[in-house]
């Protein structure tokens, strides 16, 4: 069985989807694993680290053509024409958003399993790489923000004086969230924290931040462990009541997101420019569209002296670690699809049928299916 490892090709992207470390692993049960020569350059893994795990290098072709192909990114149209017909893709997809993709994936009879579509069941920790990419992009978003304010994080004692900590809000408290609230607390600053799904309170507090009350007068926890979509309504509240922190913040970092959905704008224009000039946001919601109302995705803006960061795809800036979680994530997944040196996609198996999002020429994943219905 040949597991192919290409290069990634899309703009920024200097993870790869697996590192030697995991080769080796691989290839010692018995996997062939080819990697396009520089695959792990972006991720300081040299082509000589990968032969010594036992990869073979090879063309982009040759990586592209195997049986089983690991990818980061999503591929490009000219990357799925290399795709075998029958060929297994593991990556990273966002069906529920990406629906032309997932059409060609069909139409190429590729099949699919998407890294972000595996259900977060306590079986699938070890694979969840939603989980090991935010964790990575709620530590990076707290540094860029603390690199940029034009002040401490910490509380400092000086012969100068002291100066007050730095305050930061995090809003959204899941994977990258309570990441970015163990880092701004680590640099020392003052953290508070909202998110819609009360369940959160305790992990936020235990982190040293302090919980805002918001009463929406009903909780927002939806389906999964996710939080639902609010109503027009209550996001209107949200944001009136969350106004005052977020004036009163040096730094804000925004994480707010709904699984297939847009992210919700909750800080609106006129909230920004009450902010301290001077102060940060970091957007970690730009590549669903921003938390912000001004955030441009994938640019860093400053409006009147508020710097407003829409930086996309923060774990690729921490590629060394974050490629080594991700091929983690992979190999563990490969653990359910490699069998004895055979692939077997065993449907009951409620891992693989999260994941699976095409199969023989067809669109299999409910949940797409479902996202892709024309709607009445
Ligand atoms: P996410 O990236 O979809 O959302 C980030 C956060 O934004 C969530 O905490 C969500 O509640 C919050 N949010 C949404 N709308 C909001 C609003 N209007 N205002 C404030 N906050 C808002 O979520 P993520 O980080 O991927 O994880 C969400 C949950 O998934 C976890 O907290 C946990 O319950 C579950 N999970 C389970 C795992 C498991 O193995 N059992 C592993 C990882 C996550």
């Amino acid at each position: 069985m040949k597991v192919g490892v290409p290069r990634e090709r899309a703009d920024g992207e200097r993870r790869v989807a697996l590192v030697p470390e995991t080769v080796k692993k691989l290839s010692g049960a018995g996997s062939q694993v080819v990697v396009e020569r520089g695959a792990g350059e972006g991720s300081y893994a040299s082509d000589q680290q990968y032969e010594a795990a036992g990869a073979t290098l090879g063309s982009a072709d040759d990586a592209l053509g195997a049986d089983i192909v690991v990818k980061v990114a999503k591929p490009a149209t000219g990357e799925i024409a290399k795709l075998r017909a029958g060929a297994i893709l593991i990556t990273t997809l966002q069906p529920l958003t990406n629906h032309d993709l997932v059409r060609a994936l069909a139409e190429a009879k590729v099949t699919s399993l998407s890294m972000d579509a595996i259900p977060r069941v306590t079986r699938a920790q070890p694979m969840d790489s939603l989980s090991s990419q935010s964790n990575i992009a709620g530590y990076k978003a707290v540094l860029n923000a603390a690199a940029a304010l034009p002040k401490f994080f910490p509380m400092l004692t000086t012969a100068a004086g002291t100066v007050t900590p730095a305050r930061v809000f995090v809003i959204g408290a899941g994977v990258a969230g309570l990441q970015a609230i163990a880092t701004a607390r680590r640099l020392g600053a003052v953290v508070e924290a909202f998110d819609t799904r009360p369940v959160v309170k305790e992990q936020v507090e235990s982190l040293g931040a302090k919980f805002i009350e918001i009463d929406l007068g009903k909780s927002g926890e939806g389906q999964g462990g996710y939080a639902r979509e609010l109503t027009p309504e209550e996001q209107q509240k949200q944001r009136e009541l969350m106004a005052e922190r977020v004036a009163a913040a040096d730094v804000v970092i925004t994480t707010a997101l709904v699984p297939g959905r847009k992210a919700p704008v909750l800080i609106t224009a006129d909230v920004i420019r009450k902010m301290r000039p001077g102060s940060v946001i970091v957007d970690l919601a730009a590549e669903m569209g921003g938390n912000a109302e001004l955030t441009k995705p994938g640019e860093v803006t400053v409006v009147d002296g508020i710097r407003l960061d829409g930086t996309l795809n923060l774990p690729s800036s921490v590629s060394a670690h974050a490629s080594q979680l991700y091929s983690r994530n992979v190999a563990s997944l490969l653990g359910l699809v490699l069998k004895d040196g055979k692939t077997v996609l065993d449907e009951n198996d409620e891992i693989i049928k999260g994941a699976l999002i095409t199969r023989d020429g067809e669109i299999v994943h409910g949940p797409t299916k479902a996202a892709m219905a024309p709607k009445p």
